[in-house]
């Protein structure tokens, strides 16, 4: 079928909206009429060529839509079923499936980076028939997309759908980050240092698990308000104080429990890393250039302080995101807040050069 969707031809150029030919689902995949797609900072780095990928590409990787069609044999998912898409789709069957790691699914990986499913090929084409990428097996700025059915979550009738693409990235990464990965614990103190998109739903996360000091950590005021409103108690303005000195100061002289980072700056990991207390863990969750590297003073780590690498919140998709769905139902976890603008497909590129200017948290595509 042909559907329309943003492609990024060459690095660092606008994406374009072209007509492209999309193929049926083959055995365990499903096709999906997108109805709404959040725009993510990482978005950005890929068009930057951050990401080493083969173009041209459809960008986007956090969305929810409705099933179309079911390739053949058995199938988690039905035809017009509700799902929020995961960019992480797990084979169920490697090591790190089998052991509860599926985020760092090994089978998916080779394939996901290359642009593919699961079988080493594309399902997008352009009119000549010229192979497009996948961005991370889904590409969320199509209209419809194929993609492996365990990327795509089922979520209840009664729930709104168009605001539940933000959970497929923003919410999972920085929910995760703090709960999964972070394994954050009652009265902990946590500081969260960038407090976009990712960076407010740590927050939350902290809010949500039962963190005591929570600290948002920013140099731009208007997300340091946004942070309050997610659950920090006490917030840092990194433009005018020293970060680590600051966080140290409010914890007594200790340093904090947990910290993430949610920038992707070699700096800010260090800062990190500095602002613990003895014994205490980082979580790197921002994205830098492929190559870039962190220099952290080694007697930091000598008294037990630990930097962790995360890897998409260390999201179990099948297991975590209908528990966020549930909780956004229940009215404890801010989904509607992280969506600053609703826009077109054809504005997506504007809203890429927001996050270079600091504005906004989550711009919403939303498909007719
Ligand atoms: N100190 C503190 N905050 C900073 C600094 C700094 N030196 N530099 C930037 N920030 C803040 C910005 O003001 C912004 O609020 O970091 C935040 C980054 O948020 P976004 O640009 O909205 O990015 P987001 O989508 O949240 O992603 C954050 O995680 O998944 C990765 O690729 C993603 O690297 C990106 C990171
Ligand atoms: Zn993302
Ligand atoms: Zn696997």
């Amino acid at each position: 079928m042909r559907t329309k969707a943003a492609v990024l031809h060459d690095f660092n150029t606008p994406l374009a909206i072209d007509e492209v030919e999309l193929q049926e689902p083959k055995a365990n995949e499903v096709s999906v009429k997108m109805v709404s797609s959040g725009v993510c900072h990482s978005d950005l780095h890929l068009v930057q060529g951050h990401i080493p990928v083969n173009l041209p590409i459809i960008c986007g990787h956090e969305g929810a839509g409705i099933v179309t069609a079911v390739g053949p044999g058995p199938s988690t998912v039905q035809v017009g079923d509700r799902v929020v898409l995961s960019w992480v789709s797990p084979c169920g069957n490697c090591n790190y499936c089998a052991t509860g790691n599926p985020a760092l699914c090994v089978t998916a990986i080779g394939p996901s980076y290359e642009g593919q499913l699961h079988d080493g090929t594309s399902r997008f084409s352009d009119l000549e028939g010229t192979t497009i990428s996948h961005h991370l097996m889904l590409s969320t700025f199509s209209q419809e997309v194929t993609v492996p059915a365990s990327a795509a979550i089922r979520v209840p009738e009664d729930v709104p759908l168009a605001p539940l693409a933000v959970i497929g990235c923003a919410v999972s990464t920085g929910i995760g980050a703090v709960v999964n990965t972070g394994n954050v614990q009652l009265g902990d103190s946590v500081a969260v240092i960038g407090c976009g998109g990712v960076g407010l739903n740590a927050l939350q996360g902290a809010r949500l698990r039962g963190a005591g000091k929570i600290i948002g950590v920013d140099v731009n005021e208007e997300k340091l308000e946004a942070a309050r409103r997610f659950g920090a108690t006490h917030t840092v303005n990194a433009a005018e104080e020293d970060t680590a000195e600051a966080l140290i100061a409010m914890t007594g002289g200790m340093g904090v429990d947990l910290a993430v980072e949610a920038i992707g700056h070699p700096q800010t990991v260090a800062t990190a890393v500095r602002s613990l207390r003895r014994g205490g863990t980082a979580v790197q969750v921002g994205i830098a250039p492929y190559g870039t590297e962190v220099s952290i003073d080694m007697t930091l780590l000598l008294d037990e302080r630990k930097l962790l690498g995360c890897y998409y919140g260390s999201l179990r998709p099948a297991f975590d995101i209908p528990r966020y769905v549930d909780l956004y139902r229940a009215g404890k976890l801010l989904v509607e807040e992280l969506i600053t603008a609703e826009i077109e497909q054809d504005e997506i590129n504007g809203a890429l050069n927001q996050f270079e200017r600091g504005e906004g948290i989550r711009s919403l595509v939303r498909y007719s």
